[in-house]
């Protein structure tokens, strides 16, 4: 097969974690004989940079036009002091808001090699295989309107959402549980927000659509709670943008680093957009120290959802968990024991283990 992948590396360690996942991409594409092709742009500090906005038009009408987006991150300490309008994130949310991308699907799993890494217990940690889904497009990310007022000492944010949106989201979470361990988990502020009570209605009137799927609801802070006392719990948790965003780096710690966790973004065309859960990483900018994972399985959500591509989808995650076994780790990774390495050096042997093993069945 063809396709067309744009890659918006972006800032901080972006550059670095997009490279290991163009390679794997070439390693899959030489493995299958597929031919990828592959376009660069700018977005957030770097495109402020060259073309004075975080999101140029180039951007996104290449983005329009792809098969795939992958995204590296974006942010950091040279642009933080820009008004909100012109800040690198404002990229990442035009971009995301300007394909419809409504659907933010984060799976979390604790691989067998590194329940060790994690803080918590092994006990706890031990099958847990969660999927959050995310509201990306609306809530408080995108409420309108976000200013200051009376001479800046007020402020006001605020928590928008129109019924279909909800609806569609839903129905998204739905349809993952489905194909997974059929238990959905709505998490919401349903004690305190308007929205809440919405999104929870919308919920159960779905639920009638799906009778294969258990449903229940929880509030956000004791799901917080449980998802570091009982992870294993839970199977598909669906929520509002900005809780999504807050559970998701929380659930990373199930998995021993930040730098473990894919992303797919989607919208109801199936034009995906792949990037890590993490950010841009200032602290570890630029020192080949960046755990390439997040965004190596980011590729493979790629393969899957959006060129159908199962067994390609699948070698990539065997070749990381074989790596894994092997013993290699970037320093994010708190193992005693194994071989620590650089980042290009993990992603190097990864797209190794895709050339070389023998192929899946
Ligand atoms: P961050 O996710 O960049 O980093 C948090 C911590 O995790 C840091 O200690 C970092 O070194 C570590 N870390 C993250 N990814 C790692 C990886 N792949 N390998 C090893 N360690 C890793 O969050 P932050 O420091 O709060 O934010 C930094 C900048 O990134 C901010 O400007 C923020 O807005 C931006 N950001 C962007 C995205 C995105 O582009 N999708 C996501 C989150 C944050
Ligand atoms: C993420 C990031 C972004 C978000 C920021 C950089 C806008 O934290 O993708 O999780 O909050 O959505
Ligand atoms: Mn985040």
């Amino acid at each position: 097969m063809e396709k067309h992948i744009v890659l918006l590396p972006g800032d901080g360690i972006g550059p670095e974690v997009t490279k290991a996942a163009r390679q794997v991409l070439q390693a899959v594409a030489d493995r299958y004989q597929h031919t990828f092709t592959f376009e660069s742009h700018d977005i957030g500090g770097a495109a402020i940079d060259q073309h004075g906005t975080p999101l140029p038009d180039d951007t996104v009408q290449a983005a329009k036009k792809a098969d795939a987006i992958f995204l590296g991150a974006v942010g950091g300490p040279k642009w933080d002091q820009l008004p909100g309008h012109m800040r690198p994130e404002k990229g990442l949310l035009g971009i995301r808001k300007q394909l419809g991308l409504f659907a933010n699907l984060r799976p979390v799993q604790a691989f067998q090699q590194l329940l060790h890494a994690s803080p918590l217990k092994k006990e706890v940690v031990e099958n847990s295989d969660l999927l959050i889904v995310r509201e990306l497009t609306g809530g408080l990310y995108f409420g309108q309107p976000s200013e200051r007022r009376n001479n800046g000492q007020e402020v006001v944010d605020t928590l928008a959402y129109e019924r279909h949106e909800i609806e569609r989201i839903v129905d998204q979470a739905f349809q993952s549980a489905r194909v997974r361990r059929k238990h959905l988990t709505s998490v919401d502020k349903a004690n305190v927000l308007e929205s809440s009570r919405m999104w929870r209605e919308i919920v159960e009137e779905k639920k009638a659509d799906y009778p294969d799927v258990t449903v229940e609801h929880m509030l956000v802070d004791a799901a917080a709670m449980k998802l570091v006392t009982n992870p294993s719990y839970f199977d598909v948790m669906v929520t509002e943008n900005m809780f999504g965003d807050i559970l998701s780096d929380e659930a990373s710690v199930l998995t021993g680093s930040l730098g473990m966790l894919p992303s797919a973004s989607l919208n109801e065309q199936s034009v995906g957009l792949y990037e890590p859960v993490h950010g841009s990483a200032p602290d570890i900018a630029g020192q080949n120290k960046a755990n390439p994972i997040a965004s190596i399985l980011s590729t493979a959500m790629m393969l899957k959802h959006s060129f159908g591509m199962e067994e390609e989808a699948e070698q990539v995650q065997t070749a990381v968990t074989g790596v894994l076994q092997e013993g290699y780790h970037t320093a994010d990774i708190d193992l005693k024991n194994g071989v620590k390495v650089s980042g290009s050096e993990l992603a190097a042997k990864i797209v190794d283990q895709i050339s070389t093993s023998d192929a899946t069945e």
